[in-house]
């Protein structure tokens, strides 16, 4: 049965109530509903409008509900009901008779479905916050593995200057720190509990918010009830941390789809992350990591979508609002199945070392050691970095490596040039050399992965 009806004549269509209703998306909210139901009844019974035998009535009824219901997602989907809160509501009815009928007073679906929503995104974003975790800790176990694997590291996807493998993890661990870090913001700003603005100007019973938020696990009430019930900023934020996250998440799937091909061979990613071909036997294709960098694209989407749809809406709750929840979910599960498979790709992936050194050999990597070691000499960096220039040219057309060329070549081009530059251009005195904070020199990196793992 609908909650309303008293002011109707005539029936909604069957067109309209597939279109209005909300129950096949909503239905996720139920366990908060419930709970946001359980407070809801202490506070009305504080102010005597229910009696003590009532309240307690009321709320053993709504705990047997969400036993019985769980997880029975087709139970409540199947009732026809036009959302959560009046599947709620009916079956409670159902339960207790009339009784069930008092526990909407001083209450509105627009401060009930705010206070779902943001414990719904609370729950959510601790789930997430685990997941996250979760991927840093399988970077940082790759980053030991491979700690100081040689590769080549790439501007412009141009060969640039070596770096170890575990500095390559150890990038991907900052950026989800910072997404943790957004995530935890965005949960601190949206702890406010909106129960008790009823429809738009405040209910007219007078329950104490501060103990109604406190009881549902809120920081505090909210402060404003025309706010209250049209805010959707919090969806706005998880929705704008998942984009940031999967942006992530994406690059770094795309990293590992180049080392992956059979050009760079830098890395084996394990059967069971990879599917093969209906017709080239040879195949090992990258499909999850493909996936990932995949679905940011529909993560995009959902901030895009809910930030539209709020843009114009006038105060305070309007039906617009409704279609909050799809995208939200969406991004939600999108970005925490994301999370998962990242951390079993990165769990299976094998280096080959051979591969990713060979790599870093060539391509001239070392050509900014050679001019920085012109530099030592005296000689001007802008016109080191020319006379490096030539050299390397040179190099191409006799097709070898800088440390390849004998010295008389080399002084061809310099004479401060002497048979001490051949260390400097090796692989290992270019990482040595970047003994910096936040370089790639082995050391460097050893430090801060120990940092990191004293923290995960
Ligand atoms: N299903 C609605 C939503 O998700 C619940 C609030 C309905 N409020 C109303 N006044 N019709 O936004």
């Amino acid at each position: 049965m609908a909650l309303w009806g008293g002011r109707f004549q005539g029936q909604a269509s069957a067109l309209f109530q597939l279109f209005n209703d909300s129950l096949p998306v909503d239905y996720r909210l139920f366990v908060q509903d419930v709970e946001g139901s359980i407070a809801w009844a202490d506070a009305i019974a504080s102010v005597g409008v229910l009696n003590a035998d009532e309240c307690s009535r009321l709320k053993a009824a709504l705990s047997e509900l969400l036993l019985e219901v769980g997880e029975d997602e087709a139970a409540i989907i199947g009732s026809g009901a036009e959302d959560i809160h009046s599947f709620v509501e009916s079956k409670l009815i159902e339960k207790v008779g009339d009784l069930g009928k008092k526990l909407h007073t001083g209450r509105s679906r627009n401060d009930q479905v705010a206070t779902d929503l943001k414990l719904w995104c609370k729950a959510s974003a601790s789930v997430i916050e685990t997941k996250l975790k979760a991927v840093i800790g399988a970077l940082l176990a790759l980053a030991g593995r491979e700690l100081d694997a040689v590769m080549p590291g790439y501007t412009h996807l141009q060969r640039a200057q070596p770096v170890t493998f575990g500095h390559w993890c150890l990038a991907y661990v900052e950026m989800l720190e910072r997404d943790l870090s957004r995530l935890t913001d965005a949960t601190a700003r949206l702890n406010t509990c909106p129960l008790g603005s009823g429809a738009l100007a405040g209910t007219a019973y007078a329950i104490d918010r501060h103990a109604l938020a406190a009881a549902l696990g809120f920081a505090r009430p909210t402060l404003n009830s025309l706010d209250a019930v049209s805010d959707r900023d919090h969806v706005v934020e998880l929705c704008a941390a998942a984009a940031v996250s999967m942006m992530h998440l994406s690059r770094m799937a795309e990293d590992m789809i180049f080392f992956n091909t059979g050009e760079a061979a830098f890395i084996e990613l394990a059967d069971n992350v990879t599917s093969g071909s209906s017709l080239m036997p040879q195949k090992k294709n990258p499909d999850a990591l493909e996936l990932i960098r995949g679905k940011s694209g529909r993560v995009y989407g959902n901030l895009v979508g809910i930030l539209t749809t709020m843009k114009a809406l006038p105060l305070a709750y309007n039906k617009d609002m409704q279609e909050d929840k799809e995208g939200l979910f969406d991004t939600v599960d999108s970005w925490g199945i994301c999370l998962d498979m990242a951390a079993l790709v990165l769990e299976g992936v094998k280096v080959n070392r051979a591969n990713t050194r060979q790599a870093a050999e060539q391509g001239y990597a070392n050509a900014t050691e050679l001019a920085d070691y012109l530099v030592a000499k005296g000689i001007p960096f802008r016109e080191a970095h020319h006379i490096v220039g030539e050299v390397v040219l040179h190099a191409i057309a006799k097709g070898v490596a800088l440390e390849a060329l004998p010295i008389e070549s080399l002084q061809a081009f310099s004479a401060v040039i002497g048979e001490d530059v051949y260390p400097h251009l090796s692989l290992e005195q270019c990482l040595a050399k970047r003994d910096v904070l936040g370089g790639t020199a082995i050391k460097q990196v050893q430090s801060a992965l120990a940092a990191k793992q004293a923290q995960y």
